[in-house]
């Protein structure tokens, strides 16, 4: 099948110019292109519905999604801030994107309450994957989608996700921490699309990449990373895939984003399509160095579920 087309012929809606929403554009993947026509996939990330983002920019980004026409929707976490006061306006986002949406968790979810944001999420027509993968048929074409749980919370279970995965049909990853697509590449997933990091928010003098990438532990702090190529497999010190994350929507606390490359973003990915094939917004980039959280730091996070679950429930009583 033909790819419909390589560029988009969007133009800005007022929506969007007004709240620095950027487009950005990637080819996928050259594995794809043996397994695949041509399939326009959308990544939004972190839309944290809530006091501190407007939903009219939640409607606008929704809107420029939709403006794009993607065969399918990709979300990947961070729906809600710190309650879950806004779940009905969330409910309202998700039944703004036309098509279907599949989703993962993140961080924030499970903090506030991840049965009722994955409810919220369902009343609005998503999919969440939470540990498991489904194969979705877009205009002919069958495609995995392996969705993770929250890494950053230790809700992750990789083996659980790939159980059963085929190895004849074209594979996507949706993880809400990015780092987790090292382990993901292994198993045949050439591409995984995540968020978390808000793009660092604050982007000039490349403090998101001092904050996130030093004093954070990431590896991977904002765009492409990793290989998109065939070739570049064979070498053994290559990367066996890419990963791809978002500068999210939303925020959680400060509602600043300072500097192009922490402006809110949505990003259409052309499966079946090339690096090289038209202009995208930047290349793979080389990963920082990263730090594994420790014991006591991944025991401190799953705790914190637990603590403000407790609250909760007691605020309830
Ligand atoms: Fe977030």
């Amino acid at each position: 099948m033909a790819a419909r087309r390589a560029h988009g012929s969007w133009r800005p809606s007022s929506g969007a110019r007004r709240y620095g929403i950027r487009l950005r554009r990637f080819a996928g993947p050259a594995t794809y292109r043996d397994q695949i026509g041509h399939l326009r996939i959308a990544h939004l990330t972190d839309q944290h519905v809530g006091r501190i983002t407007p939903f009219e920019v939640q409607i606008a980004a929704a809107e420029m999604t939709n403006a794009e026409n993607p065969d399918v929707v990709f979300l990947t976490g961070d729906f809600v801030c710190h309650s879950q006061l806004y779940l009905d306006q969330l409910t309202e986002v998700m039944r703004a994107f036309k098509g279907p949406v599949i989703a993962v968790l993140g961080n924030h979810d499970h903090w506030s309450g991840a049965d009722e944001v994955r409810r919220a999420l369902e009343r609005g027509g998503v999919e969440v994957l939470q540990n498991r993968h489904t194969v979705i048929t877009l205009r002919d074409q069958k495609l995995q989608v392996v969705g993770l749980d929250d890494a950053y919370t230790g809700h992750a279970n990789r083996n659980e996700a790939i159980k059963g995965l085929r190895k004849d049909l074209p594979a996507i990853g949706l993880s809400h921490i990015a780092e987790e697509a090292d382990g993901l590449w292994r198993h045949g997933i050439p591409l995984v699309l995540s968020g978390h990091t808000h793009g660092g928010q604050v982007t000039v003098a490349r403090l998101h990449e001092l904050a996130l990438g030093m004093i954070g532990g990431h590896k991977y702090v904002h765009g492409l990373y990793g290989s998109r190529d065939h070739a570049d497999r064979r070498d053994q010190h290559q990367p066996e895939g890419a990963v791809y994350v978002g500068a999210g929507i939303g925020a959680a606390v400060l509602p600043f984003r300072i500097g192009e490359r922490g402006k809110r973003e949505v990003t259409m990915f052309e499966l079946g399509c090339e690096p090289g094939d038209f202009v995208e917004h930047h290349a793979e980039q080389e990963p920082l160095k990263g730090r594994k959280p420790t014991q006591a730091t991944i025991e401190r996070r799953a705790a914190a579920v637990v603590r403000k679950r407790l609250r909760r429930e007691k605020n309830q009583a």
